[in-house]
C-alpha cells in the first residue's frame, strides 16, 4: 500500500530563529504520528538548523529547489550534494513558482531530477495546469505533456524514488481547493498516464500529492479519494497547530 505523505513547502518564509521554534514545535506534536510520511521544506538558510533540531525524529527534511550540476561556476546555486551533506532526503522540484519567475520547463524539472536521483535524493516533482488552461478543457493535455516531459528517461527503478505533486496553480494561495472530486480526476489520470509508460506495478505504488490551499478542514475528504496519497502544503505548513492537524487528518 501507499504510505502517506504530507509535506511542507514553506517557501520564502521563516527566518532562522523562527524556523527553529516551528520544528521544535512539530517534533513535539508529531512524536506520535504513525503510517505517515512526514517532511519539512524550509528555506535554504534555514536547512541546517532544522536538520540539527529534527535529528532522530521521524520528520524529514526536504529543499524547494537544486541545480542540475555536482559543482561548478553556478553563482547563487546549490547542488544536489550539498543538500545531501546535509541530511535533506527530498526536494521539490519544478514548483508552478519557479516555472513562473525562473521559467523552468519540463525539460530543466527532468534533469534537475535525474541530478537528484543520482545522489538518491527523491525529488518532489510538480506539475499543474492554470485556470486559463482548465477554463479552455486543456488540464488533460497539460497534464499528459507534463508528465511525459518531467519523466522523459527515467527509469523504473528511478520512478521508485519519486512523488508527483499535483498542484492546480489556480488552487495556490487563493483558497479555491480543488474539490476532492476535480482533484482524484487528475490524480487517476496521472496515474493511468504513469501506467502507459511504466509497468502497472509502478504506477500503483507511484504516490501522488495533492497541492493548493490545503488546510485542516478539507485534508480528510481530499485523502478519503483512492488516488490522492498526500498533501503539499504552502500556508498552513507555515503553522505548527495547522500543519500538524493536517499531518494528522
Ligand atoms: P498553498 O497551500 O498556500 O495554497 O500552497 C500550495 C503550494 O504551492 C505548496 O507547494
Amino acid at each position: 500500500m501507499r504510505k502517506p505523505i504530507i509535506a511542507g513547502n514553506w517557501k520564502m518564509n521563516k527566518s532562522v530563529a523562527e524556523s527553529i521554534s516551528l520544528a521544535k514545535e512539530l517534533k513535539e506534536n508529531l512524536r506520535n504520528v504513525e503510517g505517515r510520511e512526514v517532511v519539512v521544506c524550509p528555506p535554504f538558510t534555514s536547512l541546517f538548523p532544522v536538520a540539527e533540531e529534527l535529528r532522530g525524529t521521524k520528520i524529514t527534511l526536504g529543499a524547494q529547489n537544486l541545480f542540475a550540476a555536482e559543482s561548478g561556476a553556478y553563482t547563487g546555486e546549490i547542488s544536489p550534494s550539498m543538500l545531501k551533506e546535509i541530511g535533506v532526503l527530498y526536494c521539490i522540484i519544478g514548483h508552478s513558482e519557479r516555472r513562473r519567475y525562473f521559467k523552468e520547463d519540463n525539460s530543466l524539472v527532468n534533469q534537475k531530477a535525474k541530478f537528484a536521483l543520482n545522489l538518491e535524493m527523491k525529488p518532489i516533482i510538480c506539475i499543474g495546469e492554470t485556470l486559463e488552461q482548465r477554463e479552455k478543457n486543456l488540464t488533460f493535455s497539460v497534464i499528459k505533456q507534463q508528465i511525459s516531459g518531467v519523466l522523459d528517461g527515467l527509469s523504473t527503478s528511478e520512478l521508485a524514488n519519486i512523488v508527483i505533486a499535483y498542484e492546480p496553480i489556480w488552487a495556490i494561495g487563493t483558497g479555491k481547493t480543488a474539490t476532492p472530486e476535480q482533484a482524484e480526476e487528475v490524480h487517476s489520470f496521472i496515474r493511468k498516464e504513469v501506467f502507459a509508460l511504466y509497468e502497472e506495478e509502478m504506477a500503483s505504488s507511484l504516490r501522488i500529492q495533492y497541492g493548493g490551499s490545503v488546510k485542516p478542514g478539507n485534508v480528510a475528504s481530499l485523502m478519503q479519494k483512492e488516488d490522492i496519497d498526500g498533501a503539499l502544503v504552502g500556508g498552513a505548513a507555515l503553522s505548527a497547530d495547522s500543519f500538524s492537524k493536517i499531518v494528522q487528518y
